[in-house]
Protein backbone atom coordinates (compact mmCIF):
# COMPACT_ATOMS: atom_id res chain seq x y z
CA UNK A 1 0.00 0.00 0.00
CA UNK A 2 1.27 3.57 -0.55
CA UNK A 3 2.40 5.58 2.42
CA UNK A 4 0.51 8.34 3.40
CA UNK A 5 2.05 10.51 6.60
CA UNK A 6 0.11 12.53 9.03
CA UNK A 7 2.00 14.66 11.51
CA UNK A 8 0.30 16.22 14.19
CA UNK A 9 1.71 19.36 15.22
CA UNK A 10 -1.66 21.88 16.35
CA UNK A 11 -1.09 21.85 20.21
CA UNK A 12 -0.38 25.17 22.22
CA UNK A 13 2.05 23.67 23.94
CA UNK A 14 1.06 25.56 27.40
CA UNK A 15 3.67 23.94 29.19
CA UNK A 16 6.54 25.42 27.49
CA UNK A 17 5.46 28.79 28.48
CA UNK A 18 6.66 29.73 24.92
CA UNK A 19 5.67 32.86 22.33
CA UNK A 20 7.34 29.89 19.68
CA UNK A 21 4.93 27.09 18.70
CA UNK A 22 6.42 24.50 20.56
CA UNK A 23 7.28 22.39 17.54
CA UNK A 24 9.81 25.21 16.75
CA UNK A 25 11.88 24.78 19.61
CA UNK A 26 15.16 23.13 18.74
CA UNK A 27 16.75 20.07 19.64
CA UNK A 28 20.09 19.96 18.48
CA UNK A 29 20.46 22.84 15.83
CA UNK A 30 16.85 21.95 14.20
CA UNK A 31 13.50 22.37 15.15
CA UNK A 32 11.21 19.64 16.78
CA UNK A 33 9.51 19.14 13.54
CA UNK A 34 12.48 18.93 11.25
CA UNK A 35 13.14 15.69 13.53
CA UNK A 36 9.84 14.27 12.50
CA UNK A 37 9.53 14.95 9.12
CA UNK A 38 13.26 13.81 8.40
CA UNK A 39 12.44 10.46 9.34
CA UNK A 40 9.23 10.69 7.93
CA UNK A 41 10.85 11.31 4.57
CA UNK A 42 12.90 8.04 5.00
CA UNK A 43 9.97 5.92 4.78
CA UNK A 44 9.47 7.02 1.29
CA UNK A 45 5.50 8.38 2.06
CA UNK A 46 3.25 9.09 -1.24
CA UNK A 47 2.52 12.84 0.92
CA UNK A 48 3.25 14.03 4.35
CA UNK A 49 0.58 16.12 5.63
CA UNK A 50 1.57 18.53 8.74
CA UNK A 51 -1.79 19.47 10.66
CA UNK A 52 -0.58 22.98 12.48
CA UNK A 53 -2.65 25.28 14.23
CA UNK A 54 -1.09 27.18 17.32
CA UNK A 55 1.20 29.71 15.99
CA UNK A 56 0.35 29.17 12.47
CA UNK A 57 2.16 31.60 10.58
CA UNK A 58 5.40 30.73 12.71
CA UNK A 59 5.00 27.22 11.47
CA UNK A 60 4.02 27.74 8.18
CA UNK A 61 6.88 30.51 7.85
CA UNK A 62 9.86 27.90 9.16
CA UNK A 63 8.36 25.10 7.19
CA UNK A 64 8.06 27.04 3.63
CA UNK A 65 10.24 24.85 1.90
CA UNK A 66 9.59 21.14 3.62
CA UNK A 67 8.64 18.97 1.31
CA UNK A 68 4.87 18.57 3.42
CA UNK A 69 1.80 19.70 3.04
CA UNK A 70 0.40 21.93 5.30
CA UNK A 71 -3.18 21.71 7.08
CA UNK A 72 -4.95 24.01 9.46
CA UNK A 73 -6.93 22.92 12.28
CA UNK A 74 -8.89 26.00 13.97
CA UNK A 75 -10.00 25.34 16.65
CA UNK A 76 -8.26 22.15 18.20
CA UNK A 77 -10.64 19.66 19.37
CA UNK A 78 -9.02 16.76 19.49
CA UNK A 79 -6.07 14.26 17.82
CA UNK A 80 -9.52 13.11 15.81
CA UNK A 81 -10.27 16.09 15.12
CA UNK A 82 -6.73 16.82 13.72
CA UNK A 83 -6.50 13.69 11.91
CA UNK A 84 -10.75 14.13 10.13
CA UNK A 85 -8.94 17.52 8.76
CA UNK A 86 -6.19 15.48 6.47
CA UNK A 87 -8.41 12.71 5.32
CA UNK A 88 -9.78 14.86 2.33
CA UNK A 89 -6.28 15.07 1.09
CA UNK A 90 -5.77 11.47 1.05
CA UNK A 91 -7.39 8.50 -0.72
CA UNK A 92 -8.58 5.15 0.51
CA UNK A 93 -5.71 3.03 -0.81
CA UNK A 94 -3.22 4.47 1.58
CA UNK A 95 -1.69 3.19 4.44
CA UNK A 96 -2.02 6.07 7.25
CA UNK A 97 0.95 6.46 9.76
CA UNK A 98 -0.06 8.83 12.69
CA UNK A 99 2.81 10.95 13.93
CA UNK A 100 3.19 13.74 16.06
CA UNK A 101 5.62 16.61 15.75
CA UNK A 102 6.50 16.69 19.42
CA UNK A 103 7.74 13.53 19.50
CA UNK A 104 10.95 13.95 17.82
CA UNK A 105 13.69 11.04 18.06
CA UNK A 106 11.02 8.55 16.79
CA UNK A 107 13.20 5.90 14.78
CA UNK A 108 12.79 4.76 11.41
CA UNK A 109 13.83 1.23 11.70
CA UNK A 110 10.70 1.01 14.31
CA UNK A 111 8.09 3.25 11.89
CA UNK A 112 9.34 -0.05 9.17
CA UNK A 113 8.23 -2.50 11.65
CA UNK A 114 5.49 -0.71 12.61
CA UNK A 115 4.11 0.12 9.08
CA UNK A 116 4.86 -3.63 8.12
CA UNK A 117 2.44 -5.11 10.80
CA UNK A 118 -0.46 -3.30 9.38
CA UNK A 119 -2.28 -3.66 5.72
CA UNK A 120 -5.53 -3.61 3.87
CA UNK A 121 -7.31 -4.74 6.55
CA UNK A 122 -5.39 -4.47 10.10
CA UNK A 123 -3.67 -1.97 12.34
CA UNK A 124 -1.05 -1.33 14.43
CA UNK A 125 -0.38 0.66 17.45
CA UNK A 126 2.95 1.63 18.80
CA UNK A 127 3.35 0.95 22.48
CA UNK A 128 5.33 0.76 25.25
CA UNK A 129 5.64 -0.07 29.03
CA UNK A 130 6.35 2.56 31.55
CA UNK A 131 6.89 2.11 34.94
CA UNK A 132 5.09 5.31 35.58
CA UNK A 133 2.17 5.67 32.92
CA UNK A 134 0.61 8.33 34.56
CA UNK A 135 -0.97 10.61 31.83
CA UNK A 136 -1.01 8.35 29.05
CA UNK A 137 -3.63 6.41 27.00
CA UNK A 138 -3.81 3.12 28.44
CA UNK A 139 -4.10 0.17 26.51
CA UNK A 140 -7.01 -2.21 27.56
CA UNK A 141 -6.93 -5.87 26.00
CA UNK A 142 -9.59 -9.04 26.39
CA UNK A 143 -9.39 -11.79 28.23
CA UNK A 144 -7.91 -13.52 24.44
CA UNK A 145 -4.80 -10.80 25.26
CA UNK A 146 -6.53 -8.73 21.42
CA UNK A 147 -6.14 -4.98 22.03
CA UNK A 148 -10.19 -3.86 22.94
CA UNK A 149 -9.66 0.06 23.87
CA UNK A 150 -7.33 3.00 24.80
CA UNK A 151 -8.55 4.63 27.71
CA UNK A 152 -6.80 8.11 28.29
CA UNK A 153 -5.68 8.45 31.67
CA UNK A 154 -8.78 11.25 32.72
CA UNK A 155 -11.45 8.78 31.67
CA UNK A 156 -9.62 5.87 33.46
CA UNK A 157 -10.85 4.25 36.43
CA UNK A 158 -8.57 3.36 39.17
CA UNK A 159 -7.90 -0.09 38.04
CA UNK A 160 -7.63 0.71 34.53
CA UNK A 161 -4.98 3.50 35.82
CA UNK A 162 -2.95 0.48 37.11
CA UNK A 163 -1.95 -0.26 33.29
CA UNK A 164 1.79 -0.11 32.32
CA UNK A 165 1.21 -1.05 28.82
CA UNK A 166 0.53 2.54 27.11
CA UNK A 167 -0.50 4.34 23.65
CA UNK A 168 2.65 5.97 21.98
CA UNK A 169 -0.08 7.78 20.17
CA UNK A 170 1.78 6.47 16.91
CA UNK A 171 0.09 4.33 14.31
CA UNK A 172 -0.55 2.59 11.47
CA UNK A 173 -3.66 2.17 9.64
CA UNK A 174 -5.81 2.14 6.47
CA UNK A 175 -7.41 5.21 5.28
CA UNK A 176 -10.65 3.60 3.92
CA UNK A 177 -11.10 2.40 7.42
CA UNK A 178 -9.63 5.28 9.31
CA UNK A 179 -12.16 7.89 7.42
CA UNK A 180 -15.20 6.18 8.80
CA UNK A 181 -14.28 5.90 12.39
CA UNK A 182 -12.99 9.05 12.39
CA UNK A 183 -16.90 10.14 11.29
CA UNK A 184 -18.13 8.07 14.20
CA UNK A 185 -16.24 10.15 17.03
CA UNK A 186 -17.75 11.60 19.51
CA UNK A 187 -16.61 14.49 22.20
CA UNK A 188 -18.31 12.59 25.29
CA UNK A 189 -15.21 11.95 27.20
CA UNK A 190 -13.57 13.79 30.45
CA UNK A 191 -12.27 16.63 27.91
CA UNK A 192 -14.67 17.16 25.68
CA UNK A 193 -12.89 16.15 23.07
CA UNK A 194 -12.70 13.79 19.44
CA UNK A 195 -9.99 11.45 20.74
CA UNK A 196 -8.18 9.77 18.06
CA UNK A 197 -7.90 6.55 20.36
CA UNK A 198 -11.40 6.07 20.10
CA UNK A 199 -10.88 4.41 16.62
CA UNK A 200 -9.40 1.63 19.10
CA UNK A 201 -12.63 1.21 20.36
CA UNK A 202 -14.29 0.98 16.86
CA UNK A 203 -11.70 -1.99 15.11
CA UNK A 204 -12.43 -3.91 17.92
CA UNK A 205 -16.22 -4.21 17.43
CA UNK A 206 -15.19 -4.65 13.75
CA UNK A 207 -13.19 -7.73 15.24
CA UNK A 208 -10.74 -6.17 12.84
CA UNK A 209 -7.08 -7.53 13.81
CA UNK A 210 -5.17 -4.95 16.01
CA UNK A 211 -1.48 -5.56 16.19
CA UNK A 212 0.68 -3.63 18.54
CA UNK A 213 3.96 -2.92 18.55
CA UNK A 214 6.40 -2.76 21.65
CA UNK A 215 9.40 -0.90 22.20
CA UNK A 216 11.73 -0.64 24.22
CA UNK A 217 13.25 2.47 23.64
CA UNK A 218 11.68 4.95 25.61
CA UNK A 219 13.13 8.06 23.92
CA UNK A 220 12.52 7.67 20.93
CA UNK A 221 8.46 7.61 21.99
CA UNK A 222 9.07 10.33 24.30
CA UNK A 223 7.04 13.89 23.95
CA UNK A 224 8.19 17.54 24.71
CA UNK A 225 5.75 19.07 26.61
CA UNK A 226 7.90 21.21 28.55
CA UNK A 227 11.72 22.34 28.48
CA UNK A 228 12.35 19.96 31.12
CA UNK A 229 12.06 16.68 28.79
CA UNK A 230 13.23 19.20 25.65
CA UNK A 231 17.03 19.38 27.90
CA UNK A 232 16.21 15.41 28.71
CA UNK A 233 15.79 14.58 25.15
CA UNK A 234 18.58 17.13 23.99
CA UNK A 235 20.93 15.09 26.29
CA UNK A 236 19.96 11.76 24.85
CA UNK A 237 20.52 12.87 21.62
CA UNK A 238 24.12 14.30 22.07
CA UNK A 239 24.89 11.45 24.44
CA UNK A 240 24.09 8.94 21.42
CA UNK A 241 25.71 10.87 18.64
CA UNK A 242 28.76 11.48 20.58
CA UNK A 243 28.82 7.69 21.43
CA UNK A 244 28.91 6.36 17.57
CA UNK A 245 31.91 9.30 17.36
CA UNK A 246 33.65 7.58 20.05
CA UNK A 247 33.18 4.24 18.93
CA UNK A 248 34.19 4.95 15.34
CA UNK A 249 37.56 6.58 16.74
CA UNK A 250 37.17 9.81 17.81
CA UNK A 251 38.77 10.71 21.36
CA UNK A 252 35.93 13.01 23.20
CA UNK A 253 37.58 14.41 26.39
CA UNK A 254 34.28 14.42 27.82
CA UNK A 255 31.63 12.99 26.02
CA UNK A 256 28.86 15.55 28.02
CA UNK A 257 30.83 18.34 26.55
CA UNK A 258 30.55 18.19 23.17
CA UNK A 259 27.62 19.31 20.87
CA UNK A 260 26.92 18.22 18.06
CA UNK A 261 23.86 20.10 15.79
CA UNK A 262 24.19 18.40 12.81
CA UNK A 263 26.27 15.70 10.99
CA UNK A 264 29.97 15.44 11.67
CA UNK A 265 32.37 12.88 9.77
CA UNK A 266 35.31 12.26 11.87
CA UNK A 267 38.49 10.64 10.60
CA UNK A 268 40.64 8.29 12.72
CA UNK A 269 42.21 9.75 16.04
CA UNK A 270 40.60 12.83 16.26
CA UNK A 271 40.78 14.09 19.52
CA UNK A 272 38.36 16.66 20.91
CA UNK A 273 38.65 18.54 24.20
CA UNK A 274 36.37 19.89 25.96
CA UNK A 275 33.38 22.42 25.20
CA UNK A 276 33.15 22.06 21.53
CA UNK A 277 29.96 22.65 19.15
CA UNK A 278 29.73 21.14 15.61
CA UNK A 279 27.29 23.16 13.62
CA UNK A 280 25.98 22.39 10.07
CA UNK A 281 28.10 19.26 8.52
CA UNK A 282 31.02 19.24 9.70
CA UNK A 283 34.16 17.12 8.15
CA UNK A 284 36.73 16.41 10.50
CA UNK A 285 39.83 15.03 9.00
CA UNK A 286 42.31 12.34 10.01
CA UNK A 287 44.29 13.16 13.43
CA UNK A 288 42.60 16.36 13.68
CA UNK A 289 42.76 17.83 17.25
CA UNK A 290 40.35 20.76 18.38
CA UNK A 291 41.23 22.23 21.35
CA UNK A 292 38.73 23.91 24.07
CA UNK A 293 35.86 26.10 24.23
CA UNK A 294 35.79 25.96 19.93
CA UNK A 295 32.44 26.54 17.61
CA UNK A 296 32.79 24.68 14.67
CA UNK A 297 30.17 25.01 11.49
CA UNK A 298 29.72 24.20 8.25
CA UNK A 299 33.54 23.61 7.76
CA UNK A 300 35.97 20.67 6.44
CA UNK A 301 38.93 20.66 8.25
CA UNK A 302 42.09 18.84 6.74
CA UNK A 303 44.43 15.79 7.81
CA UNK A 304 46.24 16.59 10.70
CA UNK A 305 45.26 20.46 11.27
CA UNK A 306 45.16 22.13 14.62
CA UNK A 307 42.86 23.65 16.22
CA UNK A 308 43.96 25.60 19.42
CA UNK A 309 41.30 27.05 22.57
CA UNK A 310 38.69 29.15 21.85
CA UNK A 311 37.98 29.78 17.96
CA UNK A 312 34.95 30.37 15.95
CA UNK A 313 35.03 28.75 12.77
CA UNK A 314 32.75 29.19 10.04
CA UNK A 315 31.87 28.25 6.44
CA UNK A 316 35.60 27.71 5.97
CA UNK A 317 37.49 25.65 4.14
CA UNK A 318 40.67 24.17 6.16
CA UNK A 319 43.70 22.46 4.27
CA UNK A 320 45.61 19.57 5.94
CA UNK A 321 48.86 20.90 9.03
CA UNK A 322 47.17 24.20 9.68
CA UNK A 323 47.66 25.68 13.14
CA UNK A 324 44.47 27.88 14.09
CA UNK A 325 44.31 29.48 16.73
CA UNK A 326 43.73 29.89 19.79
CA UNK A 327 41.51 33.17 19.54
CA UNK A 328 41.04 32.78 15.81
CA UNK A 329 37.78 33.17 14.15
CA UNK A 330 37.62 32.00 10.49
CA UNK A 331 34.16 33.79 9.29
CA UNK A 332 32.82 32.64 5.67
CA UNK A 333 34.16 31.75 2.45
CA UNK A 334 37.29 31.35 4.09
CA UNK A 335 39.61 28.82 2.51
CA UNK A 336 43.35 28.05 3.71
CA UNK A 337 45.35 25.63 2.08
CA UNK A 338 48.25 23.30 3.76
CA UNK A 339 50.19 24.57 6.34
CA UNK A 340 48.74 27.86 6.95
CA UNK A 341 49.12 29.06 10.61
CA UNK A 342 46.37 31.61 11.70
CA UNK A 343 47.26 33.38 14.94
CA UNK A 344 45.55 34.72 18.10
CA UNK A 345 42.77 37.44 17.54
CA UNK A 346 43.25 37.10 13.85
CA UNK A 347 39.96 37.63 11.83
CA UNK A 348 39.42 35.87 8.35
CA UNK A 349 36.64 37.10 5.58
CA UNK A 350 35.95 35.93 2.55
CA UNK A 351 39.66 35.10 2.11
CA UNK A 352 41.74 32.52 0.41
CA UNK A 353 45.20 32.00 2.02
CA UNK A 354 47.73 29.57 -0.06
CA UNK A 355 49.67 27.31 1.61
CA UNK A 356 52.94 28.00 4.13
CA UNK A 357 51.27 31.25 4.51
CA UNK A 358 51.34 32.84 8.12
CA UNK A 359 49.09 35.53 9.54
CA UNK A 360 49.55 34.90 13.41
CA UNK A 361 48.90 37.93 15.58
CA UNK A 362 45.82 40.58 15.54
CA UNK A 363 44.84 41.03 12.15
CA UNK A 364 41.76 41.49 9.57
CA UNK A 365 41.86 39.96 6.35
CA UNK A 366 38.69 40.56 4.56
CA UNK A 367 38.20 39.80 0.41
CA UNK A 368 41.50 38.97 0.06
CA UNK A 369 43.83 36.60 -1.58
CA UNK A 370 46.93 35.79 -0.20
CA UNK A 371 49.75 33.68 -2.22
CA UNK A 372 51.91 31.11 -0.58
CA UNK A 373 54.54 31.51 1.58
CA UNK A 374 53.37 35.02 2.57
CA UNK A 375 53.90 36.47 6.20
CA UNK A 376 52.01 38.97 7.35
CA UNK A 377 52.93 40.72 10.05
CA UNK A 378 51.03 41.45 13.85
CA UNK A 379 48.19 44.42 13.23
CA UNK A 380 47.84 44.28 9.61
CA UNK A 381 44.44 45.28 8.86
CA UNK A 382 43.18 45.37 5.18
CA UNK A 383 40.65 48.10 4.56
CA UNK A 384 38.31 46.31 2.55
CA UNK A 385 35.39 48.70 2.93
CA UNK A 386 34.78 52.08 1.84
CA UNK A 387 31.70 52.96 3.42
CA UNK A 388 29.77 51.77 0.42
CA UNK A 389 31.35 49.03 -0.84
CA UNK A 390 34.06 46.37 -0.80
CA UNK A 391 37.08 46.11 -2.30
CA UNK A 392 39.77 43.18 -2.98
CA UNK A 393 43.30 42.88 -1.75
CA UNK A 394 45.76 41.05 -3.60
CA UNK A 395 48.57 39.80 -1.63
CA UNK A 396 51.34 37.96 -3.96
CA UNK A 397 53.17 35.02 -2.95
CA UNK A 398 55.66 35.37 -0.36
CA UNK A 399 55.17 38.74 0.34
CA UNK A 400 56.11 39.83 3.77
CA UNK A 401 53.70 42.44 5.01
CA UNK A 402 54.94 44.71 8.32
CA UNK A 403 53.65 44.92 11.32
CA UNK A 404 51.09 47.48 11.73
CA UNK A 405 50.10 47.80 8.19
CA UNK A 406 47.12 49.00 6.44
CA UNK A 407 46.29 47.53 2.84
CA UNK A 408 43.45 50.27 1.46
CA UNK A 409 41.85 48.21 -0.94
CA UNK A 410 41.57 47.91 -4.10
CA UNK A 411 45.12 47.15 -3.96
CA UNK A 412 47.67 44.16 -5.14
CA UNK A 413 50.83 43.66 -3.09
CA UNK A 414 53.65 42.25 -5.53
CA UNK A 415 54.95 38.78 -5.69
CA UNK A 416 57.96 38.61 -2.70
CA UNK A 417 57.16 42.08 -1.99
CA UNK A 418 58.61 43.44 1.12
CA UNK A 419 56.02 46.28 3.09
CA UNK A 420 57.68 47.92 6.16
CA UNK A 421 56.14 48.18 9.20
CA UNK A 422 54.00 51.15 9.81
CA UNK A 423 52.77 51.68 6.23
CA UNK A 424 49.59 52.51 5.10
CA UNK A 425 49.44 51.34 1.59
CA UNK A 426 46.97 53.00 -1.21
CA UNK A 427 48.73 52.01 -4.23
CA UNK A 428 49.87 48.66 -5.93
CA UNK A 429 53.54 47.66 -4.47
CA UNK A 430 56.29 46.14 -7.41
CA UNK A 431 56.88 43.16 -6.88
CA UNK A 432 60.78 42.05 -5.22
CA UNK A 433 60.91 45.51 -3.54
CA UNK A 434 60.51 47.36 -0.35
CA UNK A 435 57.75 49.82 -0.24
CA UNK A 436 56.64 51.71 2.94
CA UNK A 437 54.63 55.17 3.54
CA UNK A 438 56.06 56.40 6.65
CA UNK A 439 56.80 59.70 7.99
CA UNK A 440 60.38 60.25 8.68
CA UNK A 441 61.56 59.25 11.97
CA UNK A 442 62.64 62.69 13.73
CA UNK A 443 64.84 63.45 17.03
CA UNK A 444 64.66 66.58 18.77
CA UNK A 445 67.67 67.18 21.36
CA UNK A 446 66.17 70.55 22.62
CA UNK A 447 63.21 69.56 24.07
CA UNK A 448 62.37 69.12 27.83
CA UNK A 449 59.81 67.44 29.55
CA UNK A 450 57.38 69.44 31.23
CA UNK A 451 58.00 69.92 34.95
CA UNK A 452 54.83 69.74 37.10
CA UNK A 453 54.45 73.56 38.68
CA UNK A 454 55.23 74.16 42.26
C1 LIG B 1 -2.26 11.47 23.29
C2 LIG B 1 -3.09 10.20 23.21
C3 LIG B 1 -2.68 9.25 24.32
C4 LIG B 1 -1.21 8.95 24.23
C5 LIG B 1 -0.41 10.24 24.21
C6 LIG B 1 1.04 9.94 23.91
C7 LIG B 1 -5.25 10.89 22.34
C8 LIG B 1 -6.65 11.24 22.68
N1 LIG B 1 -4.49 10.55 23.36
O1 LIG B 1 -2.60 12.09 24.51
O2 LIG B 1 -3.40 8.05 24.24
O3 LIG B 1 -0.82 8.15 25.34
O4 LIG B 1 -0.89 11.14 23.20
O5 LIG B 1 1.81 11.09 24.05
O6 LIG B 1 -4.89 10.90 21.18
N2 LIG B 1 -2.95 17.77 18.60
C9 LIG B 1 -3.44 18.40 17.49
N3 LIG B 1 -4.71 18.86 17.49
C10 LIG B 1 -5.53 18.71 18.55
C11 LIG B 1 -5.05 18.05 19.68
C12 LIG B 1 -3.74 17.58 19.67
O7 LIG B 1 -2.72 18.58 16.50
O8 LIG B 1 -6.69 19.14 18.46
C13 LIG B 1 -1.58 17.27 18.59
C14 LIG B 1 -0.74 17.93 19.65
O9 LIG B 1 -0.05 19.05 19.08
C15 LIG B 1 0.25 16.85 20.03
C16 LIG B 1 -0.52 15.56 19.77
O10 LIG B 1 -1.59 15.90 18.93
O11 LIG B 1 1.37 16.84 19.20
C17 LIG B 1 -1.02 14.90 21.04
O12 LIG B 1 -1.96 15.75 21.65
P1 LIG B 1 -2.05 15.85 23.22
O13 LIG B 1 -3.17 16.76 23.58
O14 LIG B 1 -0.73 16.13 23.80
O15 LIG B 1 -2.50 14.37 23.57
P2 LIG B 1 -2.23 13.61 24.91
O16 LIG B 1 -3.20 14.05 25.92
O17 LIG B 1 -0.81 13.67 25.27
CA1 LIG C 1 1.16 14.99 24.73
Amino acid sequence: MKLAIVILAAGQGKRMHSDLPKVLHSLAGQPLITHVITTALTLQPNQIHLVYGHGGDQVKTALANAPVTLIEQTPQLGTGHAVAQAMPFISDDQQVLILYGDVPLIGATTLQHLCSRADANSMAVLTVELANPYGYGRIVRNAQGWVEKIVEEKDADATLKLIKEVNTGILAVPASYLRRWLNLLTNQNAQGEYYLTDIIALAAQEALTIHTVATDEVHEVMGVNDRLQLAQLERYYQTQQVNRLMLAGVTVKDPARLDIRGTVQAGRDVIIDVNVILEGPVTLGQRVKIGPHTVIRNARIGDDTEIFANCVIEETIVGANCRIGPFARLRPETVLAEQVHIGNFVEIKKSSVAHDSKINHLSYIGDTEVGYAVNIGAGTITCNYDGANKHKTIIGDRAFIGSDTQLVAPVIIGTGATIGAGSTITRNTPPETLTFSRAAQTSVPSWQRPKKKK
